[in-house]
């Protein structure tokens, strides 16, 4: 075990090869929806059972999909490395992968809470993919997906900064950077620390990144055993 460690920063790139969809690529989320219907607080005021059916779609895909190699390849880091993951996906395939610290900084498809007032931390698990119009919670208001949508605050933006600004190796998989705060953290990140990119596309980076042009499931692990045998 060294002591170094390692942040990884996951977007849907990550997830894609698991069947579920990413936002910007051709045929992405965000070409068959429009942010404005699903994903804002003003959509769920105007058609909240729109916008639960939009999350209700996603949490059985969520469901019905498994982890893929490059979950599995960053969750064997941590025989080696102290090792955190901060992620912008509400799927739960790194934990499902094995990774034991992992940061949801849009949510998480698989908790629901109050669409009340002061419900942030006041969430549980959604067992099944399924919630409909009248699920309520105790405070007698409808359930809504614990994730952050557009114009929402990032409640855990500061616990990712203080976790990236002591790594030894940043390893960012599967993210456009389109989206801040998220693609923010990185300007937190300690200039001297190994920087590397894994995606198929090109993604502006800085040049003391190591760009691995590649997808998710041949990249990650193949970094993964450099990793793990050097040092
Ligand atoms: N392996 C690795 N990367 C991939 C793969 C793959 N198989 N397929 C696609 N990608 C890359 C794309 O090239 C792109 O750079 O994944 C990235 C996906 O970018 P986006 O679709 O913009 O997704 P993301 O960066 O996660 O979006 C951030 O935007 O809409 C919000 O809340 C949403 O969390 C999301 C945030």
């Amino acid at each position: 075990m060294t002591n170094k460690k390692i942040i990884v920063f996951s977007g849907a790139g990550i997830s894609a090869e698991s069947g579920l969809g990413t936002f910007r690529d051709n045929g992405g989320l965000w070409e068959k929806f429009n942010i404005e219907e699903v994903a804002t607080p003003e959509a769920w005021k105007k058609n909240p059972k729109m916008v639960t059916e939009f999350y209700n779609m996603r949490r059985k895909q969520c469901y019905e999909s498994e982890p893929n190699a490059a979950h599995f390849a960053i969750a064997k880091l941590q025989v080696k490395y102290d090792v955190e993951v901060i992620t912008q996906n509400i799927d739960d395939l790194h934990e499902r992968g094995g990774s034991k610290n992992v940061i949801h900084l849009h949510g998480e498809i698989n908790k629901v809470k109050s669409s009340g007032p002061n419900a942030e931390n006041k969430y549980f698990i959604q067992k099944n993919w399924e919630v409909k119009i009248g699920d309520k919670c105790a405070d007698g208001f409808q359930m809504r997906p614990h994730v952050v949508w557009f114009g929402e605050a990032v409640p855990m933006i500061d616990q990712a900064i203080s976790r990236i600004n002591s790594a030894d190796i940043v390893i960012v998989v599967g993210t456009s950077l389109n989206v801040y705060p998220a693609a923010g953290i990185l300007n937190y990140a300690p200039h001297n620390a190994e920087y590397y990119l894994i995606d198929p596309s090109e993604v502006s980076v800085p040049d003391y990144f190591n760009v691995i042009r590649s997808s998710a499931t041949k990249g990650v692990p193949e970094l993964v055993e450099k990793l793990m045998i050097e040092r």
